[in-house]
């Protein structure tokens, strides 16, 4: 019997073996002694254990342009396929850094976009670990052809199936636009960069001195640009983090969320929650202390943690189901809406509506910051883009207000007047156009200029309107809210609701898109 190995196969592992090793052993090294993971260590790391299938492992580059001295480039620079997280399938593309810099050829872009077009036809999410240099400057217009290619795909998938998107690197040029018209971004701290152009040509153009880091490190997009939407501390965190967000997270638009079997009581009641708004309505607390104990226990996993902080977003879970939160944030700025704010909480309320995600709005707000740098920045576009997000949405919207839900920031943050489905107060409520010290000295202001005593007499205003209008029970009389509720129910009353709303069906008319004020 002859055991020698069929050439044909030998050929084929050969070949698969030499394509595992992407730019060469001494590429690979370089790589690792930069403290990275390699483009198939991310794969591994970020799937189930052997759930990995790769396919165009033996694709080559298509051009032997200038520079590129007749090169033949396995896998040319990205490993694809699909595998599963939680037992869930998931498509990915893994940029290989070794490889020309991770920059992106007519092949590489092939490859993406395969992967691409199998996601959207197959109704699954799709993540980029990105670690490119951008277009391949030898191939020329292939690349941006490329990089066209991909960004429509990004785009008709937008809605469709969750994209998600981690730079590992540094990412230049095109290879940073995929990821902006993805939903979300993880960076990496100390090790992974987005920027246009590099500090050379910021240099040269500009005359500004900038580092990689400064320019466009993970901590410059997380608090700075508002770009990314995770930090992560190292690679490993980051690739953990993307399986976390997608266990919240449909398939796709047709799916719902996954449900958890709650390990919380959906009826606990927590008392500590009657005393956490302070009596002094200038007072802060902390609205990501309300969250935490009215959502499963542990199950709060925020999104844009370190941007426009005034506002709270996050996705949790409430009796085993997936909800958004959107939030004020008393303890930062009064957690007024501000244009960052406003535009980082738009962007969120649309993702939840385009899968199925229920919306839970903890409100807490004085109203829009006034100011001439926020007028002239356009905080009236960027608080229509919130407003526009919140009346668009069809998603059960669920209100829990706290303490203040003043003026224009009333109309914004979901009101049954908007399609709110439940709005429900806490008896600390205040409910009007503006505070009461602001709407006593408009209202007041011939009394106040006559009186003996004006300290005495602004007072007793304040407390008047207090008393006869910022409270809960006016809005209660009219049905503008539709129950006050005692703050250590809000877990069994929130998950009730959600109960109450799974059914729900509600639509817009139809159209081919609406003209969301951007
Ligand atoms: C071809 C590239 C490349 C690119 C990097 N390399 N970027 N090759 N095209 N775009 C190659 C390098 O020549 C080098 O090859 C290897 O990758 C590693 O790069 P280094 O520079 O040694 O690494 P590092 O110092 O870590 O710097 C990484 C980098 C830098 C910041 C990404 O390489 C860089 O600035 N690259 C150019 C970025 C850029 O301008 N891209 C084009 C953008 S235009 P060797 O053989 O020496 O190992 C664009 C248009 C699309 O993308 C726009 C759509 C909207």
């Amino acid at each position: 019997m002859n055991n020698a190995l069929d050439p044909r196969i030998q050929k084929l592992r050969e070949m698969r073996a030499l394509s595992q090793l992407g730019g060469g052993e001494e590429k690979l090294k370089q790589h690792r002694a930069k403290g990275r993971l390699t483009a198939r260590e991310r794969i591994d790391l970020l799937l189930d254990p052997g759930s990995f299938r790769e396919i165009d492992a033996f694709v080559t580059n298509r051009q032997n342009g200038i520079g590129m001295s007749n090169q033949h480039l396995l896998t040319d620079g990205v490993v694809t396929g699909w595998g599963t997280i939680d037992g869930r399938l998931v498509y990915v593309y893994s940029q290989d850094f070794t490889v020309m810099g991770g920059s992106l050829g007519a092949a590489h872009a092939s490859k993406i976009t395969k992967i691409q077009d199998m996601a959207l036809k197959n109704g699954a999410p799709i993540i980029g670990l990105n670690d490119s240099g951008g277009a391949r400057i030898q191939e020329g217009l292939m690349s941006l052809v490329g990089y066209s290619e991909i960004f429509l795909r990004n785009t008709l998938a937008s809605g469709v199936i969750p994209q998600i998107s981690a730079i590992m690197g540094p990412c230049a040029g095109g290879a940073v636009y995929s990821p902006a018209l993805t939903d979300f971004i993880f960076m990496v701290k100390n090790t992974s960069y987005m920027f246009l152009t590099g500090p050379d040509v910021v240099k040269a153009v500009t005359h500004e001195d900038v580092t990689f880091e400064t320019l466009g490190g993970a901590m410059v997009h997380n608090t700075t640009s508002g770009v990314a939407h995770f930090a992560a501390e190292s690679e490993g965190d980051c690739l953990y983090m993307i399986r976390r967000l997608l266990s919240y997270l449909p398939s796709n638009n047709m799916e719902d969320p996954p449900m958890v079997k709650p390990k919380d009581d959906p009826l606990r009641t927590d008392e500590a929650l009657d005393s956490i708004v302070p009596d002094n309505p200038n007072k802060p607390y902390d609205m990501k202390e309300v969250i935490n104990r009215v959502v499963d226990e542990g199950s709060f996993f925020e999104v844009q943690e370190h941007y426009a902080t005034n506002i709270i977003i996050g996705f949790a879970r409430l009796g085993g189901q997936s909800v958004g939160i959107v939030a004020n944030q008393p303890a930062v700025l009064a957690g007024v809406l501000d244009i960052n704010a406003s535009e980082k909480a738009a962007r969120f309320v649309r993702f939840c509506d385009c899968f199925n995600i229920p919306i839970i709005t903890f409100e807490d707000v004085p109203g829009f910051l006034p100011g001439v740098a926020q007028e002239h920045g356009g905080i009236i576009r960027s608080g229509a883009k919130l407003l526009y997000a919140y009346c668009e949405a069809t998603v059960p919207k669920i209100n829990v207000i706290t303490r203040k839900a003043y003026g224009g920031a009333y109309c914004v943050l979901s009101p049954r007047a908007t399609r709110g489905d439940l709005v429900l107060a806490w008896p600390s409520a205040e409910l009007a156009v503006m505070g009461a010290d602001g709407a006593v000295s408009i209202i007041y202001r011939r009394e106040l200029s006559l009186a003996e005593d004006p300290a005495a007499k602004r007072a007793e205003l304040v407390r008047q309107y207090q008393e006869e209008v910022t409270n809960p029970w006016v809005a209660a009389q009219y049905g503008f809210i539709d129950d006050i509720i005692e703050p250590h129910d809000t877990r069994p009353r929130l998950i009730n609701a959600l109960r109450m709303l799974r059914n729900k069906r509600d639509s817009n008319p139809p159209r081919k898109h609406g003209n969301i004020p951007l």
